[in-house]
């Protein structure tokens, strides 16, 4: 039986290339000749904070698969949740209906402690601010699809590098290439210290930024993200510096040719609509790769 709860269990090439190279596959099949692994089977998704691609592309994933769906799209507010349950006992009980759950929770560590009382697999949708693997895994494929490759790639990461649960993967699984990491962002919201530990540990070449006009012309990837509010306790901290870094037509002709523009979406007011025609544009292909890589990693879990 296989959780996935963190990216520290994917730290592996050989294992992301196999599951990139599935989600690939995954890609050019037609519908009619997906593998059913999943048939028989019926996968939960469990949501207690909002979502749209990925609740959706894992429901989507699930049933392309084989198997079959039951859903609780907000689960804070329309389950037992709501009358005191714990995680725990949710769990416990839908291992009862179910053979595997997709857990998204606003506690860190809520899908570790899910999985600690669960016979069936739990995968972490995102907790909290903590972790979010399976964006960071559709993330390194778009990446791999776009450029072919991950090591010699200048990468920017751009925005809420403190509050980010996509970052917070995704730098993860980036530390064991050979990329050269810029992080941009307002000072109040710089990447935790873990990580940069993590960089130092794996003699990663980082810098830490709080401008990004020097840098727009170098990358290979900028990585834009969302100021993420709901995580603010005070909206006045919010306002000071939600409009610090907004990606415009004229600032992405500044970028490489060949570079690609990456954001897990939602996005706010982050990147002006008008950048989407450009052909670096990439977001809306990532969430798509979302769906593809979701089901490589369904597939992982279930086939033997
Ligand atoms: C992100 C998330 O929920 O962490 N969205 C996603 O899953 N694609 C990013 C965000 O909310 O800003």
């Amino acid at each position: 039986m296989k959780h996935i709860i963190s990216v520290k269990q994917f730290l592996d090439k050989k294992l992301l290339d196999t599951l990139c190279t599935s989600a690939n596959d995954f890609s050019n099949m037609p519908l009619a000749d997906y593998p059913q692994p999943l048939k028989y089977l019926t996968v939960a998704t469990l949501f207690y904070e909002p979502s749209t691609r990925t609740r959706l592309s894992f429901e989507t994933a699930i049933q392309n698969l084989g198997a079959h769906l039951i859903s609780t799209e907000n689960a804070a507010q329309f389950s037992s949740a709501a009358k005191g349950e714990t995680i725990e006992d949710t769990t416990k009980m839908l291992n009862g209906y179910a053979d595997c759950i997709v857990l998204r929770h606003s506690e860190v560590g809520a899908a570790e402690r899910a999985a600690a009382v669960s016979d069936i697999p739990i995968i972490n949708a995102g907790d909290g601010i903590g972790e979010h693997p399976t964006q960071a895994l559709l993330d390194l494929f778009t990446i791999q699809k776009a450029l072919g490759k991950i090591d010699g790639l200048k990468i920017a990461m751009v925005g809420d590098l403190l509050n980010g649960r996509t970052i917070h993967s995704l730098t993860q699984l980036l530390a064991i290439y050979d990329v050269e990491l810029f992080l941009i962002s307002p000072e109040s919201l710089k990447i935790p210290k873990e990580y940069i530990q993590l960089f130092e540990k794996n003699n990663l070449a980082y810098s830490e930024h709080d401008n990004w006009d020097e840098l727009l012309g170098t990358v290979d990837v900028l990585y834009m993200t969302r100021v993420q509010k709901e995580r603010f306790k005070l909206i006045e901290d919010y306002q000071a510096i939600k409009d610090d870094f907004i990606l415009t037509p004229g600032l992405v002709k500044k970028m490489k040719k060949d570079a690609i523009i990456m954001h897990p979406l939602p996005r706010v007011n982050e990147i002006d609509t008008a950048v989407d025609d450009d052909p670096r544009a990439m977001y809306f292909q990532q969430a798509r790769n979302g769906l593809y890589m979701r089901m490589a990693l369904l597939d992982y879990i279930f086939s033997d």
